[in-house]
């Protein structure tokens, strides 16, 4: 009786340790994604990218506000810093060893932009751009990517534009 107990038990951890892993079917459209449910996590993340894809999304939002200021489309720049905010936010949950070097972009520079916008004053918001710009310049530096120069732009190269805007 006590062996034949044993047996079943013995039956049951084999049969666990053979049944095929749930989380090991392929995903996603015609089965790209493979492997374990760790290595597909991998995969998926390895997908998301570093911080390059953040200060790409960064660098487009970057000008779209300088042009809405200069439509002075006051909703429309707002809605960008925010986008900008969430961008580089999203980019230090994946590498929260450049957070640090962004401390007065996000704590200070970038809220003294909305503030601008808020207020609806063009002067304002140049003089508030051009900190904003440095301060990218700043974090550059000290991310060792000096190389990587920011300027305001002066060609818009985006399809968003106020009628009669140049
Ligand atoms: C954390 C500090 C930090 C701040 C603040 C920052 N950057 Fe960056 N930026 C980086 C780093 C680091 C890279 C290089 C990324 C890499 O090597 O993966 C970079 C790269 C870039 C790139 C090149 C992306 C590509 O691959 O094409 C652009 C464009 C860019 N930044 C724009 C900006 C603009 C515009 C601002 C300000 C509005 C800004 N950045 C603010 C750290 C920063």
């Amino acid at each position: 009786m006590g062996s034949a107990i044993g047996g079943v038990a013995l039956l049951l951890v084999a049969g666990a340790a053979c049944a095929p892993d749930p989380g090991a079917a392929p995903a996603g459209s015609d089965g790209w994604l493979t492997g374990s449910t760790q290595e597909k996590f991998e995969t998926v993340a390895g997908q998301f990218r570093g911080f390059d894809h953040a200060m790409w999304e960064v660098g487009y939002r970057y000008s779209e506000l300088h042009w809405a200021g200069e439509d002075e489309n006051w909703e429309y720049a707002m809605y960008h810093a925010e986008k900008l905010r969430t961008a580089m936010e999203q980019g230090f949950e994946r590498r929260p060893a450049r957070e640090a070097s962004a401390a007065d972009f996000l704590g200070s520079d970038l809220p003294a932009v909305k503030e601008a916008i808020e207020e609806g004053d063009y002067e304002l918001f140049n003089e508030r751009m051009d900190v904003l710009t440095n301060s990218c310049n700043i974090c550059h530096a000290m991310e060792e990517v000096p190389f990587m120069p920011v300027e305001r732009p002066s060609v818009r190269a985006t399809v968003m534009r106020l009628p009669g805007a140049e």
